[in-house]
C-alpha cells in the first residue's frame, strides 16, 4: 500500500504542540508525528550531554515511524543538540533559534532584543550568538525563566502566582527597554 511519510516534531512536553499547531496551518496536507517527552521533561535544567542523549533517542524513535523531516520544536534541543547531530542522520533536521532570531531582528526597531528560555537555552547563547550573526549592533537581554515549563504543563496559564513570577522575570527586559522579546522556549 502506498504510505506518505509524515513530518516529525518533538519537544520535551507538551509546549511543542504550538509548532506542530504552526506547521499543520502552513501544510495542511502533511502528516504530523508528534513526540512529548513528557516522561523526562524538563529538558531546561539538564546538561548538555543529557539532552543530546535524549534528542538523539528521539530523533530515532521518530526515525522508526518513517518520518522524512524532523522540526526540534524544543528550544532547549536546538541550542545544545542540533549544531551537534543535524549532520548524522538521512533525515533534515530543523530547529527552532535562526528563524526566532531572524524575526526579532526584523522586527525590533531600537535594537534591543530580549531572550527568554530556559537555563540550558540562555546559558548556551545560541540566539544571542544567531542575532548577532544577523546584526552585531543589536543588544541582547537575556532571561532564564525555569518556572514556567512546570505551570505549562500543570496548565497554570493566569493567575496571580503566575503573574508575579512573569513580573520578576521579566523586569530586567523591561529594565533595558527592549522592543522585542523571543519567547525562546515552547512554554
Ligand atoms: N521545551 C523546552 C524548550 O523549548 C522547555 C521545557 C523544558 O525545560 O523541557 O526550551
Amino acid at each position: 500500500s502506498f504510505k506518505v511519510s509524515a513530518i516529525g516534531v518533538f519537544d520535551s512536553g507538551v509546549g511543542g504542540l504550538t509548532v506542530a499547531r504552526e506547521i499543520i496551518r502552513q501544510l495542511p496536507g502533511e502528516n504530523i508525528i508528534y513526540f512529548g517527552d513528557t516522561a523526562r521533561v524538563p529538558y531546561g535544567i539538564k546538561s548538555p550531554q543529557t539532552v543530546i542523549r535524549f534528542s538523539i533517542e528521539n530523533i530515532l524513535f521518530l526515525l522508526k515511524h518513517d518520518v522524512k523531516l524532523i522540526c526540534v520544536a524544543c528550544n532547549t534541543a536546538s541550542s545544545f543538540a542540533l549544531p551537534v547531530i543535524r549532520n548524522n542522520f538521512r533525515v533534515p533536521i530543523i530547529g527552532v533559534i535562526t528563524p526566532g532570531a531572524r524575526e526579532a531582528v526584523y522586527a525590533s526597531q531600537n535594537k534591543r532584543i530580549g531572550v527568554i528560555g530556559t537555563k540550558g537555552t540562555i546559558k548556551s547563547r545560541t540566539y544571542e550568538t544567531e542575532i548577532k550573526q544577523l546584526d552585531p549592533k543589536v543588544k541582547v537581554t537575556a532571561v532564564a525563566c525555569p518556572l514556567f515549563v512546570p505551570f505549562v504543563e500543570e496548565g497554570w496559564l493566569s493567575g496571580e502566582v503566575v503573574l508575579s513570577v512573569a513580573r520578576k522575570y521579566l523586569k530586567p527586559l523591561k529594565d533595558a527597554g527592549v522592543d522585542t522579546v523571543i519567547l525562546g522556549c515552547t512554554h
